[in-house]
């Protein structure tokens, strides 16, 4: 999503806020590599702005979207928040670069108080069914890909890598629930409030656990009914083997944790893949 500083303080003269959640940005890894002026205009630029518009108008309490990739290829798991922090392609950068952005403004001005949620896999949808991911073009990640094979819309799932010294040779991820990635975000903003001495913390979303690709695969064809046919390639450039989240630092300090597991993340993204299986299009605007 672009932002315009004129949205930005339009917004903000609108109306007084007390804090901002800033979701947006772009992702899409492959596509950053590709047109990396566009991730740094859009995401840095977008966020100074933010940040700007923000000072200017006496809002400085933060809350930003950052990401498990600020860890790079992590030598060993789980992740802690104090780990090196590395990017391997622009996207990263980006969250990278507005992490020392957020930290260099509260060293400039420690009335700010910032939170940065480092998420690890978001997936699943709500359990309503009525709001869920819809990317748009050939998925990038692996759940709405999945999804897209169960429904019809893609033959089969690649599989990239089945080399990896795993349990099953396939990729290891933290994926977590949206809903508990939601409620993580109202667990930071309650510590903004709590009269904490945040300055600019950050901390890992994610379940703590680690899930390969087929385990992954097997949990979506039971919760949905359906058989996810798999043609196996090589590994994707840039992946990482295994990734997962120490979660103690947000459980002691935010008294968050993820509740659900991949059963229910499985069960609520079929929900909204049944209920709406060309997402918020139609077969004719899908490609
Ligand atoms: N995978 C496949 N086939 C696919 C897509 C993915 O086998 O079609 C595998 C990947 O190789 C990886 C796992 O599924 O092992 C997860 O891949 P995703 O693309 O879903 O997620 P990533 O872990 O690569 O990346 C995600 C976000 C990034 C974020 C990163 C943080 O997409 O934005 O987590 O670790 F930076």
């Amino acid at each position: 999503m672009t932002m315009k500083k004129k949205d930005t303080l339009l917004i903000l003269w609108v109306c007084r806020f007390d804090a901002v959640i800033h979701f947006a940005g772009l992702k899409a890894v492959g596509e950053s590599v590709q047109k990396p002026l566009l991730y740094y205009n859009n995401n840095l630029i977008g966020t100074i702005t933010l940040l700007e518009v923000m000072g200017a108008h006496g809002c400085k309490n933060l809350v930003f979207s950052s990401s498990a990739t600020v860890y790079g290829w992590p030598k060993e798991v789980p992740c802690t928040e104090e780990f090196p922090l590395c990017a391997v392609n622009p996207y990263g950068r980006t969250k990278l670069f507005i992490e020392e952005i957020c930290r260099d403004v509260y060293r400039s001005n420690s009335d700010w108080k910032i939170i940065l949620l480092r998420y690890f896999n978001p997936v699943g949808a709500h359990p309503s069914g009525h709001i869920g991911e819809d990317p748009r073009g050939i998925p990038n990640n692996l759940m709405p890909f999945v999804q897209q094979v169960a429904v019809g819309r893609r033959p089969a799932l690649t599989v990239f890598g089945n080399d990896y010294s795993t349990k099953d040779g396939t990729g290891v991820r933290d994926y977590i629930h949206i809903v508990d990635l939601s409620d993580g975000h109202v667990a930071a903003l309650q510590k903004l409030f709590d009269g904490s001495n945040i300055g600019c913390g950050v901390y890992n979303l994610g379940t703590g656990k680690g899930t390969s690709v087929l385990e992954m695969v097997a949990a979506f064809e039971k919760a949905s009914g359906k058989k996810i046919p798999l043609v196996m390639a090589g590994r994707r450039p840039g992946d990482a083997e295994i990734v997962y989240a120490s979660t103690d630092k947000a459980e002691k300090e935010l008294n968050w944790r993820a509740k659900y597991g991949i059963e229910e993340m499985c069960r609520d993204q079929w929900n909204w893949a049944n209920k709406n299986p060309w997402g918020y299009g139609t077969p004719d605007s899908a490609n």
